[in-house]
């Protein structure tokens, strides 16, 4: 009988020490970089990974590699189409068996739309927090200066975008392309952005992306105040130009995309999950500090 205890016991305290470690293991991250970036350059997302996993005990952070290597990943960021970037994205999380009971997800410049389309078009596994650095969610009409090291490159896509960001070639292949929207144009871009126009229920709503982006716990956008790669650097906060110029700007609460209601920014806003963040600074240019007092503290413990 005693012995029997002892087992039942020792039994109990498997299984609750077992529950315990399961129910108190942290959420998993899922980062995505930023144009002209890789999944693992030790000055951006590898320190971002690390700075993560230093602060939250025994967190799992997967950060996204788009290819095989981390030059395929480089060169995918600028020139794999967006939507198939997508797709295989969602493979990856559907398949990682660590994220099976929901991520936090924090994408880098372009990844912030990324991950918003994720979050539209893959609702599972789900995400709960998207935190949006520097996201251009309205998409850019600019790049006045290149943001990762290769200028060679970035004058190229410069020189496409010119060329016809509109063109059907440039906008099958060309990330950039695929998010570029000329307030000048505005019929264009809708007629024809592959995927910023889809995500943003420029053409036909779809519901379901409603539906899923509003199953999001928060939705947290970080604008920096000094950004000067991104223009209109209010897509952060998915302000933009008010069609037909391109001076002249909207914020997102006077949006069509906001008071049309195509997106559930309403009812996130509402409910106090839409957070609009700042750091007062060049683009992806905050403190350590910043990001542990405002992102990694307040929605990813
Ligand atoms: C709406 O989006 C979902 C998720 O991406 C997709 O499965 C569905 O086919 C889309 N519906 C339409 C009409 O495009
Ligand atoms: C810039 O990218 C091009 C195209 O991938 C590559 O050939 C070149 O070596 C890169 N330059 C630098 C400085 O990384
Ligand atoms: C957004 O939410 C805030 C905080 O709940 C509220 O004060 C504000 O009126 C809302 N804005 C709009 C345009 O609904």
């Amino acid at each position: 009988m005693a012995a029997n205890m002892k087992l039942l016991a020792a039994v109990l305290l498997v299984c609750f020490a077992d529950f315990t470690s399961v129910s108190s293991s942290p959420v998993p991250v899922v980062i995505w970089h930023g144009m002209g970036d890789s999944c693992c350059n030790p000055l951006s997302m590898g320190s971002i990974k690390k700075l993560i996993e230093k602060n939250i005990h025994d967190v799992y952070v997967r950060s996204l590699e788009i290819g095989s290597s981390i030059e395929e990943d480089t060169l995918n960021g600028f020139f794999m189409n967006v939507n198939d970037q997508i797709n295989m994205v969602c493979q990856k999380l559907a398949t990682d068996k660590k994220l099976q009971s929901g991520y936090n997800a924090i994408g880098f410049s372009q990844g912030g739309q990324f991950l918003r389309a994720i979050a539209q078009r893959c609702p599972s596994p789900p995400m709960l927090n998207l935190i949006s650095v520097g996201g251009q969610h309205q998409g850019v009409f600019g790049f006045p200066h290149c943001p990762g090291d290769n200028e060679t490159l970035c004058e190229y896509v410069r020189k496409l975008l010119n060329f016809g960001a509109y063109n059907d070639e440039i906008q099958s292949r060309l990330v950039q392309a695929e998010y570029w929207h000329d307030p000048l144009n505005e019929n264009e871009y809708k007629a024809k952005s592959v995927f910023l126009a889809d995500i943003n229920q420029e053409t036909t709503v779809n519901q379901t992306y409603k539906t899923n982006l509003q199953k999001l716990k928060n939705l947290v956008l970080v604008k920096f105040l000094q950004d000067t790669m991104v223009e209109p650097r209010e897509s952060e906060w998915f302000g933009y130009y008010k069609p037909g110029q391109d001076k002249d700007l909207y914020t997102m609460f006077e949006s069509p995309l906001y008071t049309e209601d195509k997106l559930g920014l309403k009812t996130l806003n509402a409910t106090g999950r839409l957070h609009f963040l700042s750091s007062d600074s060049d683009h992806l240019q905050f403190t350590e500090q910043w990001f542990i007092d405002n992102i990694l503290n307040k929605f990813l413990k």
